[in-house]
């Protein structure tokens, strides 16, 4: 039964929360123990919607997963692979985009994979191009079939020359994933290289493959033809710790987000001070503070890293809509990632979008029909509203907008933030959040 949340907005939140392991790191290194000839260890993973589908997606293809009762670290045991029938796949259609990347460790474990039809965040058209075409280029048959798609490789996968038309991170970990056991050497040129996808590296090299990262963006991998199992703790997630930064910059808040690394997030750092955000850049994390004083409007472009992430671009308005003047905030990865604002607009906030790059440079949907720059003016007085979460980053920050708003808002849908925030609901209430949460009719 889905819940709903009503928040009393106007109460800043204070306190400590935990970050664990990144929600985009973490099943992709589950979906890696399929490679292995013996059992993993990954350790700091979070209790999240897509860590569950993925298990279950394992479970269903005969990967023992194991969980710790006191750590929750996973052990997996991939040494019965198996094919799953594709009713039971198919049950998980709709539910994650992960399991297009489970395509080629299933092809090297088992020699084909059934992929259901993906979801995700609606946040644009979202397809999986890339990956059929990379998947293909490794020699791979690619056939569409009800309900999902067939992949099969008669004669195993062969490592491939592969140039990417945008450094797509999923693209990216497709090719990771296939290239490590595909015969012969694989190099890719227009690769992603987000924190995460190194950090997907990291687990590779730990069971035995031989990639190498070089600066301009080109991947190299010798493909091996097996590999072993690794032990490994996750990365941190740094969408979340971005996300509880604005929470706090929002609500007039102070948070210390436990386990925030500076490392990975200079990019959003730089940008929280330049908005007037406070911090304190500790070892075992960051706390993040408003200052009391007025926020700076700003300019804004999202990218793919180091840039400023897309995921983080969501949240960050919401505080953008209390600061002092104009920012404009143009989306470069995402088509469609400002559905979000209708809501903030129903509160009160003063935001245009338009469909022109508004940013230095002009990106792919310059001078096509996507409304992929926001104008934010502020500041402007937040009013308590009802709400349907529409994705996970645009959910996270229609709470926030309704903590800090005046009056009373009626979240639902809340079950989508879930997906990536864990235990959500317990962390609100241990910043002094004043919130019921009660079962929808
Ligand atoms: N794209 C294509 N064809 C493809 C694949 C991607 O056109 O076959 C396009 C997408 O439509 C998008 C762009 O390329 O416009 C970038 O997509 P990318 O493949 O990089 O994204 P992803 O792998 O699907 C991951 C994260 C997203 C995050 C993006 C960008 C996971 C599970 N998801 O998605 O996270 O926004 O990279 O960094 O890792 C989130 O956490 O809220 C989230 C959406």
């Amino acid at each position: 039964m889905s819940s709903v949340l009503t928040i009393r907005g106007g109460v800043p939140l204070t306190g400590r929360v935990t970050v664990r392991g990144a929600k985009n790191l973490v099943p992709k290194a589950m979906v890696a123990a399929l490679l292995g000839n013996e059992p993993s260890v990954l350790r700091n993973v979070p209790e999240i919607k897509d860590v569950e589908v993925v298990t279950s997606l394992l479970q269903l293809h005969g990967v023992t997963v194991e969980k710790d009762p006191h750590t929750g670290d996973l052990t997996l045991d991939p040494t019965n692979a198996k094919t799953a029938s594709h009713t039971a796949i198919d049950a998980h259609a709709g539910d994650s985009r992960i399991p297009i990347l489970l395509c080629g460790p299933l092809i090297h474990a088992i020699g084909e994979a059934f992929i259901p039809d993906l979801g995700g965040c609606k946040i644009g058209d979202r397809p999986i191009d890339y990956h059929l075409d990379v998947l293909r280029q490794f020699g791979a048959v690619v056939e569409k079939r009800p309900g999902g798609i067939h992949i099969s490789a008669p004669g195993g996968l062969k490592g491939a020359k592969i140039s990417l038309p945008y450094p797509s991170v999923g693209a990216t970990e497709q090719v990771l994933l296939s290239a490590t056991r595909a015969e012969g050497i694989t190099e890719l040129s227009g690769a992603a290289t987000e924190p995460e996808i190194v950090d997907l590296i990291a687990v590779l090299q730990k069971m035995g493959a031989i990639i190498s990262v070089q600066t301009d963006r080109t991947i190299r991998i010798e493909g091996v033809p097996d590999l072993g199992g690794y032990n490994h703790r996750a990365l941190s997630d740094r969408n979340e710790s971005a996300s509880w930064a604005s929470a706090a910059l929002v609500t007039r808040g102070d948070i210390f987000v436990e386990g925030a690394t500076q490392r990975d997030m200079m990019t959003f750092l730089n940008t929280y001070r330049k908005v007037g955000g406070g911090m304190e850049i500790g070892d075992d994390g960051i706390r993040f503070y408003h200052k009391g004083g007025k926020l700076n409007p700003l300019v804004l472009e999202t990218d793919v890293h180091p840039g400023f992430m897309t995921d983080w671009q969501q949240p960050l308005i919401v505080a953008l809509t209390q600061a002092e003047g104009v920012s404009i905030v143009h989306e470069t990865v995402y088509e469609n990632r400002f559905g979000f604002t209708d809501a903030l607009i129903r509160m009160g906030a003063n935001i245009q979008v338009h469909r022109e790059c508004l940013g230095s440079v002009p990106c792919r949907f310059g001078q096509r029909n996507f409304l992929h720059s926001a104008v934010i003016s502020g500041p402007a007085q937040l009013t308590g509203t009802d709400i349907d979460v529409p994705d996970l980053r645009g959910g996270f920050s229609h709470l926030i907008a309704a903590l800090a708003a005046y009056g009373t808002s009626r979240v639902t849908g809340i079950d989508i933030i879930n997906r990536g925030y864990e235990r959500f609901t317990e962390k609100l209430a241990g910043l002094g959040a004043d919130f019921d949460i009660t079962s929808a009719e």
